[in-house]
């Protein structure tokens, strides 16, 4: 097996046979086991160089690659050290990034410094974040002005409205809509004027809300659909169990089941973060393929771990990502029959 100091070539080659020679046995696929999802075209391909990039136009900002950075923290003491990694990470490979909910900020500006990260991003999208709890008793309350200086206190590019029913049912403190999200949007959207995303927070949406936010003057729409994080069954850990309600967690729609309603819906424009259960380089790829509709793949929980530790353990992640991303995109095609 590989040894750890380098070697002469031809000592390194023998080596190297011997591995082979070794793991033959052990390293077999079926025919079973291939990705039907993808053709392999190896002669159009040459290894992926780190000046190559895969430029994208997205919110009206230029990408150096199609990737967002989803909704996560903020609120909470480690939420300084993982936006700012984020944030960084965007500024230096010209991604997109939304904050976690900024509902604090509302009220009280003693945290903002966990939010104000738009100073690592250069030119890159940075998205507030706000629960349509909030906008509602906002919008209720004609104060909407709130949500437009948080926005603009932030220095943020635009808002991300989050919609999560499920998961407000489930959590012991969660708050209760009083209008039908669709009701609370047009009323906010009426007077906002910069771009705003909506999107869930890992159920996904069905086909008739779909068709409603694509009527909307929103910029785009985030899937966040079920497959990965799951908030439903994360406030059920938090709170009293409950038998009636558990049935609920596993219901919504998967990113795959959402392109494909998207496709056979007039999008009208509207731009996409393919999110929810991404968990590979390959499925944020075909489903971008699949999509007829300008997208980026975003990823939350992914991220979450690498910009915990340090901004150097990040980047590595995201250049593993990169690299994976350039691969696929000039190695695979998907197959026309998926
Ligand atoms: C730690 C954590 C915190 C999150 N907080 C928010 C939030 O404040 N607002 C929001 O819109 N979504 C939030 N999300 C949901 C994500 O943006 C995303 O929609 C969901 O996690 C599905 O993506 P994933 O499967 O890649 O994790 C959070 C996710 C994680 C993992």
């Amino acid at each position: 097996m590989k040894s750890p100091k380098k070697l002469p070539f031809s000592d390194e080659l023998a080596e190297r046979k011997g591995d082979h020679i070794e793991l033959a046995k052990r390293a077999r696929t079926l025919s079973s086991e291939i990705d039907l999802r993808f053709n392999y075209e190896p002669l159009f391909f040459s290894h992926p160089s780190s000046s190559d990039s895969w430029k994208t136009s997205f919110l009206g900002f230029e990408f150096d690659y199609p990737v967002w950075i989803s909704s996560m923290t903020g609120g909470t003491d480690h939420a300084k050290n993982i936006n700012e990694n984020l944030a960084r990470l965007c500024g230096e490979f010209k991604l997109g990034m939304g904050l976690g909910s900024c509902r604090s900020l509302l009220t009280d500006r003693s945290r903002l410094n966990e939010f104000a990260v738009k100073k690592f991003m250069k030119d890159s999208p940075l998205f507030a974040n706000i629960g349509i709890a909030q906008v509602e008793e906002l919008v209720i309350n004609h104060s909407e002005f709130l949500i437009h200086e948080m926005v603009k206190m932030i220095e943020a590019d635009g808002l991300i409205i989050h919609i999560n029913p499920l998961q407000e049912w489930f959590q012991p403190e969660g708050d209760r809509y009083k209008l039908p999200p669709i009701e609370t949007l047009k009323r906010f959207l009426e007077k906002s004027t910069y771009p705003v995303v909506v999107k869930e927070v890992g159920q996904g949406m069905g086909p008739r809300s779909l068709r409603a936010l694509l009527e909307l003057p929103i910029a785009a729409i985030e899937l966040a659909a079920f497959g990965g994080t799951n908030f439903t069954l994360l406030e059920n850990m938090r709170g009293v169990k409950d038998e009636t309600r558990e049935a609920f967690i596993h219901v919504g729609h998967s990113a795959y089941e959402m392109v494909e309603i998207l496709n056979a819906l007039p999008t009208r424009n509207k731009e996409i973060i393919i999110s929810g259960g991404i968990k590979s380089v390959l499925d944020g790829f075909e489903l971008k393929s699949k999509l007829k509709t300008n997208s980026v793949i975003g990823m939350a929980s992914g991220f979450l771990a690498p910009a915990l530790k340090d901004y150097e353990t990040l980047r590595n992640y995201f250049l593993g990502q990169r690299e994976a991303l350039l691969t696929a995109k000039s190695l695979l095609e998907l197959r026309e029959e998926t």
